[in-house]
């Protein structure tokens, strides 16, 4: 089965840039940067990792990404992820990355996206790996913030596909963010939303991610199942969902397989994904391993599963039956 997860091509639509950042990386960039870490070597800041919630993990989420100064540390950021991700065999990604992590320490807008964008053409023409960017906005921060950085965004809006809501989920709907995202979809981007696992409120922001955001996709939702009519307006209107089975685990001490197959049992567009790898210890095929290991999932369930990533994909119909056909030459090869 690994071996059959391995060579699965595979579409990942839930990883955060800033997310991926391996710790020899930390120590590279700060050595360059001139910034002093609390740690000694890659490993103390490995076993410095204690997340059991979603504030634990973004405390030392934000502190890390400071190591992050200029252009091309952004290119390495990103060039290295792709390099990772080429090995699991992912030949589509659609990442995130979180601006406002970075202009409030002073990093401009126009350094991160040109770093990002620079390793999106290099991962294109070396690695064959292609990309669309997705923008989030930081949900502790204002409203006001967010529609500051889409306005910064415009500029380089060909360089992005969507915007997205992460960070904190506690006492930030999705409605905080109203006006913003009409004002995205108006600029011509696609929406989705972190409906993150076991947050304070979630069926209701499940809700008003379909209702009044109407958002393209939901990341994470896996609580949607909890609520008949969230789960049938989510196949009515035809919503990815980016689940990630790591990154629940340190939330809800399972891979969430049960919810994932439930989720497939209900033709809902279920999807696997890493979110914070370089965190989490789990690229993409071993988040597929995991779940596997855990919900003991068919070929027939794994495939579904890619098949579904392409199919949520914000891609156009061509670029998706070619992506299904690979997925065909490789079952029948
Ligand atoms: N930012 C980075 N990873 C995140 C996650 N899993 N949930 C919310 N915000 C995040
Ligand atoms: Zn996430």
């Amino acid at each position: 089965m690994t071996a059959f997860i391995e060579g699965l091509p595979k579409a990942e639509l839930h990883v955060h840039l800033e997310g991926t950042l391996e710790p020899e990386h930390i120590f590279e960039l700060a050595s360059r940067n001139k910034i002093e870490l609390e740690y000694k070597t890659p490993q103390d800041v490995i076993d410095a990792y204690d997340f059991h919630d979603l504030p634990s993990f973004l405390k030392i989420y934000y502190a890390a990404m400071g190591v992050l100064h200029t252009e091309q540390d952004f290119y390495e950021l990103t060039y290295h992820y792709f390099e990772r991700a080429a090995k699991d065999n992912v030949v589509y990604v659609e990442p995130f990355f979180d601006p406002q992590g970075h202009t409030s320490r002073g990093v401009d807008f126009d350094t991160i996206i040109n770093g990002i964008h620079r390793a999106q053409e290099d991962a294109r023409k070396n690695l064959g790996i292609e990309s669309n960017l997705i923008m989030c906005f930081l949900r502790d921060m204002s409203a006001e913030s967010a529609a500051e950085h889409l306005q910064m965004s415009l500029p380089f809006k060909d360089w992005i596909i969507g915007v997205g809501l992460d960070s904190d989920e506690k006492d930030n709907p999705p409605t905080k963010f109203q006006q913003v995202f009409a004002d995205a979809r108006q600029a011509g981007y696609k929406l989705t939303m972190h409906c993150d696992v076991n947050q304070k409120d979630i069926l209701g922001h499940i809700r008003e991610c379909i209702d009044i955001i109407k958002v393209d996709r939901i990341d994470h939702g896996i609580n949607a199942l909890e609520d008949e009519a969230l789960c049938a307006d989510i196949v009515k209107h035809d919503l990815g969902l980016t689940v990630c089975p790591v990154s629940n685990r340190f939330v809800v001490q399972s891979l969430t397989s049960n919810e994932i197959r439930t989720m497939l049992e209900k033709n809902m567009k279920v999807t696997i994904n890493s979110d914070d790898p370089g965190y989490f210890r789990a690229y993409l095929t071993d988040n597929f391993i995991a779940l596997t290991e855990e919900g003991h999932f068919s070929e027939q369930e794994l495939t579904q599963l890619a098949r579904n990533a392409f199919d949520a994909a914000w891609l156009d119909d061509a670029d998706k039956a070619h992506y299904q056909q690979r997925i065909n030459d490789y079952i029948s090869g």
